[in-house]
C-alpha cells in the first residue's frame, strides 16, 4: 500500500511481522549461528546467546520498532526528529548514519555468502551430492572458494536479485515473498532435523549445544554471542527501525517483538542441532568455521530419500531468506536517499548495488588470490568486515539506541507508542536504561582487558 506521501505501508500487522521475521531470519540463522557455536566452544556460546536475546535483544527490538513507527521516516531523520521532540541534541541522528554504513558493510560479505548458497542450489539441482562422503563434501566447498570466477558469478546474481526487489519497494516487493517463505523454511528444517535425528548423533549434538560448560566462557565467546544476538535479530543498525516506520499505529509492539525473537532463535537452534548431529556422526570438525553448513548438509542431502529434491528446495529457501534479510540491510540507506534527494528508488538501488558489488569482489578474493591480505588485527578482508560490523558496530548502535530510549526520550512518548501495562513498561525501561547498556559495556570492557 502506498499512502499520500508516497511512502509504502504494510498491508496489515501480519505482513509487518512476516517482513521483520524475514529480515531477522537469514544466513545468520542457517549459516552463521551453527558455525559460531562450533568455533566458540559449543554450549557456553549458546547460553550467552540465549541470555543476550532475552535481556538485550527483545527489549531493543521493541525499541527499534517504537522509534521507527513514531516518526514514520528513515532512521537518520527519525532520530533527528525524535531528539527534537524530546528537546535533546540533534546529534542522535548519527545513530542513523552509522546504521546505514553498518548495513552496507554487512551486505558486502553477506552477498558473497548468499552467492555460495546459490551455487549450492545449482549443484543440488544437478545431483552433485548423491552419495557424497564427508571428505568429498569438504573438498567440494574448498574448490568453490578457490574459484574466483564462480564466486563472482553467484555473488553478482545474488546482488541482482536483491536489488531488483529493493528497487520495487520493500512493501510491494516483500509482502508476497514472505508469506510462503518462512513457513516453508521451518517445514524443510523439520525434515532435515528428522533425518539428522534418524541417522545422525543427536545425543552428541544436544550435549554439545546445551550442557553448560562454564570453563569455555571466554571474553571473545561472550562478545561473539552478544554480537550474534544483534546480527540475528537485525537490530542495532536501523533495519527494524525503518520497517517499523512502515507500520500502522494499531499494532502491539511487544507481542510482535517476542514472536519474532522466538521464531528467529528457534530456527537457528534447530539448524544447529541438525548440523551437529551430522558433524558428530561423520567425524567432522565442529570448529570448521564459515564452511560448516556447506560441508555437512550435502552429506545429508546426498543420502536421504528424495535428497536432490529436498536439497535443492532447502538451498532455494535459504537463498530467499538471505535475500529478504539483504533487502533490510540496505533499506535504511535507500529510504534516506529517497526521502532526502530527488534520486529515484530504482537509481538508488542500482548505485548502492554497484558499490556493494565492488567491495564484495574484494571479499570473495580474500578466499583465494588475496588470502594473505590482512586488513586490521591480523584479519583478512572477510573477517575484518564481519567482526567490525557484528561485534562492534551493531552492539554500539544498540547501546546508543538503548541509552536514547531509556534516558533521553521523554517517558510520555515512549509510553504512548509502546502502549504497555505499567509493569511491562517499567520492565522495558529498565532493560533499556540499565540492563542492556551495562551488558554491552561489560562485554566491551571484558574484551579490552582480556
Ligand atoms: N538478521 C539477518 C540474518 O540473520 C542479518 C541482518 C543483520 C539483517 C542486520 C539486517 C540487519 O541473516
Amino acid at each position: 500500500m502506498i499512502n499520500k506521501t508516497g511512502r509504502g505501508t504494510w498491508a496489515n500487522r501480519w505482513t509487518f511481522i512476516l517482513a521483520t521475521t524475514g529480515s531477522a531470519i537469514g544466513l545468520g540463522n542457517i549459516w552463521k549461528l551453527p558455525y559460531m557455536i562450533g568455533v566458540n566452544g559449543g554450549s557456553a556460546f549458546v547460553l550467552i546467546y540465549i541470555l543476550s536475546i532475552l535481556l538485550v535483544g527483545i527489549p531493543l527490538l521493541m525499541t527499534e520498532v517504537m522509534l521507527g513507527r513514531r516518526m514514520q521516516k528513515n532512521p537518520m531523520d527519525a532520530m533527528r526528529d525524535l531528539a527534537k521532540e524530546s528537546n535533546t541534541s540533534p546529534a542522535w541522528r548519527y545513530i542513523g548514519a552509522m546504521g546505514m554504513l553498518t548495513g552496507v558493510l554487512i551486505l558486502c560479505f553477506y552477498s558473497v555468502v548468499g552467492g555460495w548458497v546459490l551455487s549450492y542450489v545449482s549443484q543440488a539441482a544437478q545431483s552433485s551430492f548423491t552419495n557424497i562422503t564427508g571428505t568429498e563434501s569438504s573438498s567440494h566447498f574448498d574448490a568453490l572458494l578457490a574459484s574466483p570466477l564462480t564466486l563472482l558469478f553467484w555473488h553478482t546474481i545474488f546482488i541482482m536479485i536483491t536489488m531488483t526487489i529493493v528497487a520495487r519497494g520493500v512493501t510491494a516487493g516483500l509482502e508476497k515473498a514472505n508469506n510462503f517463505l518462512i513457513p516453508s523454511l521451518f517445514a524443510i528444517l523439520l525434515v532435515l532435523l528428522g533425518y539428522s535425528m534418524s541417522v545422525g548423533d543427536m545425543a552428541a549434538s544436544a550435549t554439545f549445544m546445551f550442557t553448560p560448560d562454564f570453563s569455555k566462557i571466554t571474553a571473545t565467546a561472550a562478545l561473539n554471542a552478544l554480537g550474534h544476538a544483534f546480527f540475528s535479530l537485525s537490530i542495532g543498525m536501523g533495519s527494524i527501525m525503518v520497517y517499523g516506520s512502515y507500520l500502522q499505529r494499531d499494532a502491539s509492539i511487544a507481542r510482535t517483538s517476542i514472536y519474532i525473537a522466538i521464531a528467529d532463535s528457534l530456527l537457528g537452534l534447530f539448524a544447529g542441532l541438525a548440523i551437529y548431529a551430522l558433524v558428530f556422526a561423520n567425524q567432522l570438525e565442529p570448529g570448521a568455521g564459515p564452511g560448516l553448513i556447506f560441508q555437512t548438509l550435502p552429506i545429508a542431502f546426498g543420502h536421504m530419500p528424495w535428497g536432490n529434491f529436498f536439497g535443492t528446495l532447502f538451498f532455494i529457501l535459504v537463498a530467499f531468506a538471505a535475500a529478504t534479510s539483504a533487502m533490510s540491510l540496505v533499506e535504511p540507506t535507500i529510504a534516506w536517499v529517497v526521502e532526502n534527494t530527488k534520486v529515484s528508488r530504482k537509481l538508488a538501488a542500482t548505485g548502492l548495488g554497484l558499490l556493494i558489488w565492488v567491495v564484495g569482489v574484494a571479499v570473495l578474493l580474500s578466499f583465494n588470490i588475496w588470502q594473505d591480505v590482512k586488513v586490521a588485527f591480523g584479519l583478512g578482508i572477510f573477517d575484518t568486515l564481519d567482526k567490525l560490523t557484528s561485534t562492534i558496530m551493531l552492539p554500539l548502535g544498540g547501546l546508543l539506541m538503548a541509552i536514547f530510549a531509556g534516558h533521553f526520550m521523554q517517558k510520555q512518548y515512549s509510553q504512548q507508542e509502546l502502549n504497555l501495562k505499567k509493569s511491562s513498561y517499567q520492565l522495558w525501561r529498565l532493560a533499556n536504561s540499565f540492563i542492556a547498556p551495562i551488558a554491552i559495556i561489560a562485554v566491551f570492557i571484558l574484551l579490552l582487558t582480556s
